[in-house]
């Protein structure tokens, strides 16, 4: 298949997308979490191609995408939680699980009797979806088990081939996926964590309850409440190890690593580790935000270097944004922890 790349898209261009996602191609599309792979949501023929380009299970059920939160209403049960969500935190990084109606496609949402709905802040996103006037069900525009994908080339290096068009919105702003939530009246299940975090939710007057998925590895037969957190994902080939413990016991832990050819130090700039030639760096350890929107590169950049054959990551903190960073970093590192703390 011929893929069509669009740098800086004009409005004929969107026009031209919305087009064939009605007809039931496959666009790549820019959001402000990561790159979405974008289908007819009311299509279970449409659908059905999306796992096939991502290599997916076709039991990880898709993410419909709306232009606003108000046209929900016609693809699922809404409640009052859910408008309150709406109001506080959409448009933006947030995905809510909701009991479907019979529009939407058994192929959407893996059999399952619910339906999670996004509605993205980025305005390419918006347009094409708003253009379009269908709900677009979109998964992360990566190949199954390869982090998500942040910048074009990233997608490009995925898909090309496999899609329709590939439309590009220059750096994902926020670079880790949205937040998962299923409202249950005053109580939110945290699913997957994302921009939206713990704190946030709590100050707009929810409880929160974390699914074990977020920070533990489940056993054999546990299944975690979103299908998609139990596949191994985010990692790159060379096997990743996070350490905990204070600063100084990192660094002590790290000095024998230093150049060594075949090992990646993923450090901020603040550790001491950051001085040495092997060093790859998220950013200043006051700006968590700014980390994660370089993660996904960073970790996809170790697979064009075949040398590294590991990768120590030091453990983010879990609050704020720190949460979601922690969750994807522990799946990279198919949670192996090394605790340098008594
Ligand atoms: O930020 C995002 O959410 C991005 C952009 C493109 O919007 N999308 C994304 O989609 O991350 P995907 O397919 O890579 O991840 C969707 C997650 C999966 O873990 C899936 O299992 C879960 O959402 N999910 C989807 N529908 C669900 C449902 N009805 N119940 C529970 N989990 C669901
Ligand atoms: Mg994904």
């Amino acid at each position: 298949m011929k893929t069509e790349i669009i740098y800086h898209p004009t409005e004929a261009d969107l026009i031209r997308g919305a087009a064939l996602l009605r007809d039931g191609g496959l666009v790549a599309l820019p959001t402000e979490t990561v790159y979405g792979l974008g289908v007819n949501g009311l299509s279970a023929e449409a659908t059905r191609k999306v796992y096939a380009a991502k290599g997916r299970p076709s039991d990880n059920p898709l993410i419909i995408h709306l232009a606003s939160a108000e046209d929900a209403g016609q693809y699922c049960e809404v409640n009052s939680a859910f408008k309150k969500l709406a109001e506080r935190f959409m448009p933006g990084p947030i995905t809510v699980i909701l009991p479907k109606k019979s529009c939407i496609p058994d192929s959407v949402t893996g059999g399952l009797p619910t339906v999670a709905v996004r509605v993205p802040s980025h305005p390419i996103a918006h347009r094409l979806i708003e253009l379009a006037g269908i709900p677009i069900a979109a998964p992360s525009a990566n190949l199954s088990g390869k982090p998500s994908t942040t910048l074009v080339e990233h997608v490009i290096e995925d898909m090309n081939g496999r899609i329709d068009m590939i439309i590009d919105g220059g750096p994902c702003t926020i670079g880790l996926e949205s937040t998962i939530v299923v409202p249950n009246g005053e109580t939110i299940q945290l699913l997957r964590p994302g921009a939206v975090t713990v704190e946030m939710l709590k100050e707009a007057g929810f409880s929160v309850q974390m699914d074990k998925a977020v920070t533990e590895r489940l056993s054999e037969g546990e299944r975690p409440l979103a299908p998609g957190m139990k596949y191994r994902h985010y990692a790159p080939n060379a096997q990743v190890t996070l350490l905990r413990g204070s600063s100084e016991q990192i660094a002590a832990y790290l000095r024998p690593f230093w150049g060594e050819k075949d090992t990646a130090l993923l450090c901020c700039m603040e550790d001491e580790a950051a001085n040495a030639p092997n060093a790859f760096l998220l950013g200043s350890r006051g700006d968590p935000a700014g980390q994660a929107s370089r993660l996904f590169d960073l970790l996809r950049g170790f697979d064009h270097r075949p040398e590294i054959r590991r990768v120590f990551a030091v453990m983010p903190s879990a609050d704020g944004i720190g949460l979601a960073m922690m969750n994807r970093m522990l799946k990279a590192a198919g949670y192996r922890v090394v605790e340098l703390e008594k």
